[in-house]
């Protein structure tokens, strides 16, 4: 009821109101991560800068500019490569204690393992990271938000190659190396679950492969390419955390993850073929990644639907995997109804593949919306959800360490927006708040979470999306790259101090 009520309330007084949205007054567990999110590809710019090399994600948006919603790409971004400075200086002033960023690939190693170290990436990276600490702000690394050396994809299909996993360690270990004296947050990938669907079934990100009746590509097959890509990724992510437990954990004394794109999902009805999709559904987006890694075998409903398209972990990749993880990395944004289209006709629509079970993703049970509308047809607000996934992976992996590791409200950027308009964020503020209320709760219930990250810390290169959508605390202006605070960014500072506990 909070939550309609504050909706209608004149802007002047919201500021009052808001707090009364942050209804858990209890602190959070010691040493509890509060941050920012962000990636190489969307915050960075300096596409050519200082000897980095191609990767996909500049050469699609290069050649393929239809692929992006305003024909836009990340050559600029929010030009963190030349202005992190004054970015950290953004973070001090919410007082947040740790920053997510990812790790540019091709910025340190142009092309791959094939080529030299770019010691000019590896000192732009040294300085972000001292920068931070000196601030008291702890980094948290991500060593692949979806941005491969160009290199690696022209020889043998990047993802879609065995090599790729030797490729992968090879990247990994010169971060443990180089950075892993400070730096104690690892995660190998981040959202693999979305980056193989989009990649390899519809073709809408870098590689863009699919089947030619599925979506509009070239090359590619949407059945088999995206099981294919997720293994290596897999067995990537262990050879990583194989080389990182062996020889750097034990003196660096950090820990390492993965980071899953986390929706949650229910039945869209009480029948059993319902239930059964949405089992189906949760396999093969929330399990696909994780059961391997952590229970060293594939979700039985994918193993079931699949069959030999799945492929298989050898004896030698079993053990790697045994290596598990430290923490489960969660990005929640969104839940969906799912519905049952083995017994029932479902609309064609990209969720649907025969590998993937047959099941369709809906906003809608019995008319009713899974939550609240936002000007996105995508986007409608359910904080349940948050405490519902994160009791899920509770139950389902002992209680593994989890971080939240991107939560956030997108907004359409509307050029009739007046300043106020856009800095007023009354909308993300409820988001924020009612989310981390769900969060708190299952905290209090049990649950070990270690850390809230929001998405963003400022608006920046939405990648297909390029910049329509805005999701920061901070308002960027893209024609002088001026960063503005929005009224989330007040009230997350007021919230982390409150929850903070004192070390
Ligand atoms: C997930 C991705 O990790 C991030 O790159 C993206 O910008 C946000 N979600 C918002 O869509």
């Amino acid at each position: 009821l909070t939550f309609i009520i504050l909706v209608f309330i004149p802007s002047p007084l919201r500021a009052l109101s808001i707090k009364r949205l942050d209804l858990d007054q209890s602190p959070l567990p010691t040493n509890f991560l509060f941050g920012t999110s962000s990636s190489s590809y969307q915050f960075e710019g300096a596409y050519l800068s200082d000897g980095k090399g191609l990767n996909n994600w500049d050469v699609f948006t290069h050649k393929k500019p239809g692929s992006i919603a305003d024909g836009s790409n990340g050559d600029v971004a929010v030009d963190q490569y030349h202005r992190y400075l004054e970015d950290i200086d953004l973070m001090e002033a919410i007082k947040v204690n740790s920053y997510r960023f990812s790790i540019s690939w091709a910025r340190v190693l142009p092309r791959g393992r094939f080529g030299k170290v770019n010691a000019a990436g590896i000192s732009y990276y040294n300085r972000l990271i001292d920068a931070l600490l000196l601030k008291g702000i702890e980094p948290f690394v991500t060593l692949y938000h979806f941005d491969i050396p160009q290199e690696l994809e022209d020889r043998y299909g990047g993802w879609l190659s065995p090599r790729s996993r030797d490729d992968f360690a090879y990247f990994a270990e010169l971060c443990f190396k180089y950075f892993g004296d400070r730096v104690k947050n690892w995660a190998t990938f981040n959202e693999p679950n979305y980056q193989v669907k989009t990649g390899y079934r519809t073709g809408l990100t870098p590689p863009g492969r699919c089947s030619n009746t599925f979506g509009n590509c070239t090359q590619g097959d949407s059945e088999k390419e995206p099981f294919v890509a997720a293994h290596n990724i897999i067995l990537s992510h262990a050879a990583a955390v194989d080389i990182y437990r062996t020889k750097y954990q034990a003196k660096q004394a950090g820990r390492i993850g993965i980071v899953i794109g986390a929706n949650w999902y229910e039945p869209a009805s009480d029948s059993m073929a319902d239930k059964l999709a949405t089992e189906r559904a949760r396999s093969f987006n929330l399990n696909w990644f994780l059961d391997p890694i952590i229970l060293g075998r594939y979700p039985a409903e994918m193993q079931s639907v699949l069959g030999n398209l799945l492929p298989r972990f050898s004896s030698n990749d079993m053990e790697k995997l045994k290596e598990g993880l430290d923490f489960i990395g969660i990005n929640y944004y969104v839940s969906y109804y799912v519905k049952d289209c083995i017994t029932s006709v479902c609309e064609p629509g990209p969720g649907i593949t025969r590998t993937e079970g047959s099941y369709q993703e809906c906003h809608e049970k019995d008319g009713v919306p899974i939550g609240q509308p936002t000007p996105l047809d995508w986007q409608y607000v359910y904080p349940q959800g948050m405490e519902k996934i994160v009791t899920y992976f509770k139950e389902r992996y002992n209680n593994i360490p989890m971080i939240i590791t991107e939560n956030g409200y997108a907004e359409l950027d509307n050029p009739n927006n007046t300043e106020g308009q856009f800095l007023n964020d009354f909308n993300r503020v409820n988001y924020m708040a009612s989310h981390l209320d769900a969060l708190l709760k299952a905290i209090r219930k049990g649950a070990d979470v270690r850390g809230y990250f929001v998405w963003s810390l400022m608006d920046n290169f939405e990648w297909t999306q390029g910049y329509t959508i805005r999701y920061g605390l901070y308002h960027v202006d893209y024609a002088t790259l001026k960063r503005t605070p929005k009224l989330s960014a007040s009230w997350y500072k007021e919230f982390i101090a409150k929850h903070k506990t004192k070390t």
